[in-house]
């Protein structure tokens, strides 16, 4: 429900409706957005119709995505016919890719902020209500100290005790198939003392598990030359009231066995790793320009299993990629069952503008068999993950108690730490933001259920 807004806030037009598209990158960067217009006394709505502006945060990893950005444009320009003060803000990947697309195809757009450029958006949007005209803004890759993410509003999160933090931003590399290098930039990392510190004022403001996130952590600092992820792991890990680490995402091409070893090493880094494989075919993945082989891939996964005891591996696959056979797709079917992921994101292949793919490669493969092998990999996919977790009946992990769950009131949801879903008997009131342990009775491909055992978080 919308809260019950003053006279004034009405009447300074400070409604906002806004929606979220697209990676947990592009969730923070909304939460960053939502905390800035609450600090400067803006209210968000939840229907369209009752706002002042309206601002969508876009994803262009696939043509769908950007679909529904367009489908809302439509809806917020036949608002706009009958309140022409309405603000209209395209914020994110897609309006860093296709800045002058959406002005030619939606004029009524009054406000286009690229993936490094939206914290300006509280002074954009009183600049465009009080002067009118357009902005655009979208310069691709600042330097560090014109990254976005400094001067966090930390009680702005959805979660009290999870937080991501956004280390860097960008990707050096050119999977021929994404759109991520034209839409976030090359890497730049945020300074290491910077992000300790973000991470310190969420601590303080009660957050016990905190995700660090970049599109190829694992290359976190290079471009600073100062200490890289195995540094941040570390210090992060001494800050009073941190309980427990995550990174994602890694790309086993800038994976080491040093780094694998360091993260073994720190208590507070959970045993989770996020490794894309993309396919589990050579050929494939030499047309996708992944830079390793399917073995190099199984190899960076025995270091986390030699050094991280117990490490769960999650993985994203891409089917029907061009030129995928139906031979090379069973070879990455066998390596969702040979290696067991504790979860796979299935993607069918979408072609992106300007990448390498879609100037050289045709989009062959008819969408049915897309959509079979997508169905076909998802039940290897589940199969294999059932059989993992059945494997915890009878055993107890610990979770850090989110809250209650949503469906059942009775229960707690949490994540265990090797970020399993877990829902629990036990009341939430008491429990959440605590570590308990868990022992489980019931299993499926993805969540655990069980009962809360008191004092056994360890
Ligand atoms: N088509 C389909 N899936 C894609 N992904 C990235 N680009 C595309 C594309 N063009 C998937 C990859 C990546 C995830 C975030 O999205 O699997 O890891
Ligand atoms: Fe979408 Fe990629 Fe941008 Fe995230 S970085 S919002 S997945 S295009």
């Amino acid at each position: 429900m919308t809260p019950a807004l003053t006279p004034a806030q009405v009447a300074a037009g400070k409604r906002v409706w806004m929606t979220t598209f697209g990676c947990q990158m592009n969730l923070l960067d909304a939460e960053l957005v939502a905390g800035d217009l609450a600090r400067r006394g803006y209210v968000r709505v939840e229907a369209m119709d009752e706002a002042d502006v309206v601002l969508l945060q876009t994803c262009s990893v696939r043509e769908h995505a950007e679909d529904k950005v367009w489908s809302l444009l439509g809806r917020a320009r036949l608002l706009k016919q009958q309140r022409p003060g309405l603000l209209v803000g395209v914020l994110g990947c897609m309006a860093q890719r296709a800045k002058d697309l959406i002005v030619r195809r939606a004029p009524h757009v009054d406000l286009v902020l690229g993936t490094s450029s939206f914290r300006t958006v509280v002074d954009d949007l009183q600049d465009l209500a009080e002067r009118g005209g357009r902005i655009l803004r979208t310069e691709r890759t600042p330097p560090p100290e014109r990254l976005p993410d400094a001067d966090r509003d930390v009680g702005a999160r959805p979660d009290p005790f999870r937080a991501f933090v956004t280390v860097m931003r960008g990707c050096d590399h050119v999977c021929a198939y994404c759109i991520v290098p034209f839409t976030r930039g090359r890497e730049t990392s945020r300074p290491l003392p910077e992000v300790v510190d973000e991470v310190r004022r969420l601590a303080g403001d009660g957050v016990r598990e905190v995700t660090f996130l970049g599109q190829n952590i694992n290359t976190y600092g290079k471009d600073l030359g100062e200490g890289g992820l195995p540094a941040l792991l570390e210090q992060s890990a001494t800050v009073p009231g941190i309980e427990r680490l995550r990174f994602l995402t890694s790309n086993p091409f800038d994976m080491t066995e040093d780094m694998m070893r360091r993260m073994g090493a720190v208590p507070q880094v959970m045993p989770w790793l996020h490794i894309p494989a993309q396919s589990g075919h050579d050929d494939v993945l030499r047309r996708m320009k992944r830079t390793y082989t399917v073995a190099q891939y199984e190899e960076v996964v025995g270091w986390a299993r030699r050094h991280v005891p117990g490490v769960e591996i999650t993985s994203d696959f891409i089917v029907g990629f061009p030129g995928e056979t139906e031979q090379e797709f069973a070879a990455t079917e066998a390596l969702v069952e040979r290696i067991g992921f504790l979860q796979s994101y299935v993607f069918k292949y979408s072609v992106r503008p300007r990448t390498l793919a879609a100037r050289r490669l045709p989009d062959d493969v008819p969408e049915e068999a897309k959509r079979e092998r997508n169905t076909r990999l998802l039940d290897a996919q589940d199969r294999t993950a059932a059989r993992r977790q059945a494997s915890l009946v009878g055993q107890r992990v610990e979770i850090l108690v989110e809250g209650p769950s949503k469906t059942e009131p009775s229960r707690v949801t949490g994540r265990d730490r090797y970020n399993r879903l877990v829902h629990a008997e036990g009341d939430a009131a008491r429990l959440a933001g605590r570590l308990v342990g868990v022992e489980v009775h019931e299993s499926s491909a993805h969540c655990l259920v069980g009962r809360v055992v008191e004092g056994s978080a360890r």
